[in-house]
């Protein structure tokens, strides 16, 4: 998550990863000494956290909608590059906050709303495949398009910024950590120009007052 991500700062005892995904980041969460556990509507990708866990993390199959989970049971929620997956963004971060103590961080990495307001389309190159501009069209509409992660075709969905932002507000939340991280010392120089020129990233922490 970056220099300044430091996400045991809080010493957060206990962590949950909605969207986990193969369970990447629950795994180097746990190596932090936080136990975390990953939850992940796709049941094959549970699988494979499951099997990839050699200190048997915990792994459910569950959607950020509706987390198995009691109020307040978690010091850290993790939800990193899942809310353009996730349908109901509004019901998942509400989930997240409900999940989480007072006092307890949230921590987002998602897909800039710049980049999935022009990833219909992609770069636009000129000759010799020069890279000439990324179209950002209809910002403010949200929708649905399809992608590919992993060589998987899946659906995303583009919201402004001010989704996201006006959701966890309206959850009570306070923004205590925002950045598009630049690309990093020895990234391959075309897609270090790809991210300096149209952000594709971004990292918040939200506090949950308590
Ligand atoms: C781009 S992947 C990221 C996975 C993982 N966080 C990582 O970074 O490796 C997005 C994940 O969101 C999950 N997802 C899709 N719909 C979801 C939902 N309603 N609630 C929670 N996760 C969802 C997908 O199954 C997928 O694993």
């Amino acid at each position: 998550m970056g220099e300044h991500g430091d996400f045991g700062r809080r010493g957060a005892k206990s962590a949950l990863d909605v969207g986990c995904g193969e369970g990447r980041f629950c795994r180097m969460l746990n190596a932090k000494g936080i136990a975390t556990t990953g939850v992940d509507p796709t049941a094959a990708l549970v699988a494979h956290a499951c099997a990839a866990d050699v200190n048997g993390g915990v792994y459910l199959e569950a959607a950020a909608e509706s987390l198995p989970f009691e109020n307040g049971s978690f010091d850290l929620v993790v939800s990193y590059l899942a809310l353009i997956d996730i349908p109901d963004y509004a019901s998942g971060i509400a989930e997240m906050v409900r999940v989480l103590k007072p006092g307890g961080a949230l921590l987002i990495a998602n897909l800039n709303g710049f980049n999935t307001a022009g990833a219909e389309t992609g770069w636009v190159r000129g000759a010799l495949g020069k890279l000439l501009y990324y179209p950002v069209d209809h910002y403010l509409d949200e929708r649905a398009f399809w992608t590919e992660w992993r060589g998987i075709r899946i659906v995303n969905h583009h919201r402004p910024l001010q989704a996201y932002m006006q959701a966890l507000l309206r959850e009570g939340m306070k923004l205590t950590h925002f950045e598009e991280p630049a690309p990093i010392a020895g990234a391959p120089p075309e897609k270090a120009e790809r991210y300096r020129r149209a952000p594709w990233f971004l990292v918040m922490e939200w506090v949950k007052p308590g």
